[in-house]
């Protein structure tokens, strides 16, 4: 298995859907346009859920009708059901992300419908996927930890996965949604679900909530997972998940890979202007460690 990791920039969607400020289309064309040009390879752009749940996301037919090409750049978009799908297709998304949660009360309210259910919501979406040539990623939320049900068995995990991955999902990214695991626990879940799903098809989501979330990746990096997701400045959160901070900043993220060599040619210098940018147009400043030694420091 290759050495280098794959980093999937999740902060366009997973940062700016739990936003209270609305990011005007431009400034998030904008952010994707300059994250790109960083090097990064795979960005999550929005998100065709529905507007009344997530207002802050839209605007996803614009964004995504207007996103740079490049050659080994591949743009994801969040589709719920059916619907979303259609609607990622008509504007010539190639890459879409189905979601569901390892619990059922978490599932409930982020998407009202059960895990089984939203399974078979996914079944016509993977369907056409397959038709259309469309690469799927498959979210599984509260892997470690759900706010409302506390503890989530680990076997609860694995059958999502195994059921993900037997529907024809091309990738499966684990999500701790809320940021509340800790290394063992990280690493033993990912040993369980690789038990029955090939390592190279999973990706781990880290929120950072604890401060948890690098510590996790670096115990999964030892179990063998390749493809991690983050989000530039940390930006992120769940709208259904009170309390869950951003994800594991992107440029903390780099800053660990290079430094064990795994690191994908993405431009550091830049990702952390890009996250000082966005952080300062959201009233901020970047919840990255990096992006704080970087000031100091340049
Ligand atoms: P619902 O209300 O149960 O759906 O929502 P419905 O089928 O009864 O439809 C209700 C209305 O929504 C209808 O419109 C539909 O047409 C419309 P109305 O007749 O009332 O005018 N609708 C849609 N509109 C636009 N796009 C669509 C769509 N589907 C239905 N695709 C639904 C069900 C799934 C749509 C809703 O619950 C929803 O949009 N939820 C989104 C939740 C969300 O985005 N959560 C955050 C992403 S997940 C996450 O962040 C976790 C992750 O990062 C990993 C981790 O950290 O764990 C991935
Ligand atoms: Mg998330």
């Amino acid at each position: 298995m290759s050495e280098t990791v794959r980093i999937v920039e999740v902060g366009p969607r997973d940062g700016l859907q739990n936003e209270a400020l609305i990011v005007p289309t431009e400034r998030k064309l904008k952010l994707l346009a300059r994250l790109a040009e960083t090097g990064l390879t795979d960005i999550e752009a929005t998100s065709f859920v529905s507007p009344k749940w997530v207002p802050q996301l839209a605007d996803a037919e614009a964004v995504a009708s207007q996103l740079p090409t490049r050659q080994g750049l591949r743009w994801i978009a969040l589709v719920p059901n059916e619907k979303g799908y259609e609607r990622a297709r008509a504007v010539g998304i190639g890459a879409v992300a189905v979601f569901t949660a390892a619990s059922e009360a978490f599932n409930r309210k982020n998407i009202n419908a059960g895990i089984e259910e939203s399974l078979e919501r996914f079944r016509p979406v993977l369907e056409r996927a397959r038709a259309d040539g469309v690469w799927v990623r498959g979210y599984i939320s509260t892997v470690l930890g759900c706010p409302y049900q506390g503890e989530v068995p680990v076997g609860d995990v694995v059958r999502v996965a195994r059921r993900l991955h037997e529907m024809g999902c091309d990738e499966i990214s684990l999500g701790d949604t809320i940021g509340v695991g800790t290394p063992h626990k990280a690493r033993a879940m990912l040993r369980a679900v690789a038990g029955e799903v090939p390592i190279e098809r999973l990706a781990v989501h880290f929120h950072d909530t604890y401060g948890q979330a690098l510590a996790n990746v670096y115990a999964c990096l030892e179990e063998g997972v390749r493809v991690v997701d983050s989000a530039v400045a940390g930006l992120g959160g769940c709208p259904y998940a009170q309390g869950a901070s951003g994800n594991l900043a992107t440029e903390d993220l780099l800053y660990m890979l290079r430094g064990l060599g795994r690191a994908p040619s993405v431009d550091l210098a830049r990702l952390v202007e890009t996250a000082r940018w966005i952080a300062a147009a959201l009233g901020r400043e970047p919840a990255s460690r990096v992006a704080r030694a970087f000031r100091t420091s340049n």
